[in-house]
């Protein structure tokens, strides 16, 4: 197998299973993962590895594009290393407008400058990993499937301590909305009891998903009148 032009990731290009060795060992995947020995804690740089491997394990399961799911997977956290003063200075560098939830919210920064980075760092122009990556900490209503397997892969890969990681991969390799869902619905827990404040598109995923997923699960009662 052969992987070229991963600068602009081509959609002809027939990748015909590679294994995770194979992607990782791509010239690209090489200096991506360079970039990211040096600049992130070795605990974080474990994180985005085993994310990778989650990530193209479950997309074996869906039939996902498997290099653009790797790529997406190693870039997620491409910002990661940043201080909130220079996620900041490379918002305003970027002329980023943040939402007013993303401006009082650095840890939210980090998928967004992470986007220009992987833009101009790595000249990534596919809409689907830069999707992925913009949207891995606070989802979308609107993610393509490759969005989808980092969301799930980033809140679910191994190296997560807590117990609904295990609970949500098992869940992904069959239902991937339903996955999808059942983390928004954690974070969504977590914020509430922590006191957090919980940006719309977390909201948005967790509707978007229930609604996906109401036509296979009927257990799911949409109709419950929120003003009783
Ligand atoms: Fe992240
Ligand atoms: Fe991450």
């Amino acid at each position: 197998m052969t992987l070229t032009k991963i600068n602009s990731v081509n959609r002809n290009i027939v990748f015909s299973f590679p294994t995770l060795s194979e992607l990782r060992e791509h010239p690209k995947s090489v200096e991506i993962q360079r970039y990211l020995t040096e600049k992130l804690s070795p605990e974080r740089y474990e994180h985005v590895i085993s994310v990778q491997e989650t990530a193209v394990a479950l997309a074996r399961c869906h039939n996902a594009d498997l290099w653009k799911t790797s790529l997406a997977a190693l870039l997620h956290d491409v910002a990661k290393w940043m201080s909130d003063d220079q996620l900041y200075n490379a918002v305003s560098l970027y002329k980023i407008e943040l939402d007013p939830i993303e401006k009082i919210m650095p840890a939210l920064l980090h998928a967004i400058v992470g986007v220009k980075y992987a833009i101009d760092l790595f000249e990534i122009t596919d809409l689907d990993i830069l999707e992925a990556i913009r949207c891995h900490t606070t989802g979308s209503a609107s993610m393509g499937l490759t969005a989808k397997l980092i969301y799930v892969a980033d809140f679910a890969e191994p190296k997560r301590e807590y117990k609904e990681a295990a609970q949500v991969r098992l869940l992904a390799e069959t239902d991937l909305d339903k996955a999808v869902h059942t983390v928004a619905q954690y974070k969504i827990e977590y914020l509430l009891q922590y006191g957090g404040i919980i940006h719309p598109n977390t909201i948005n995923t967790y509707n978007s998903a229930l609604v996906k997923t109401r036509k296979s699960n009927d257990r799911i009662n949409l109709d419950v009148d929120e003003n009783a």
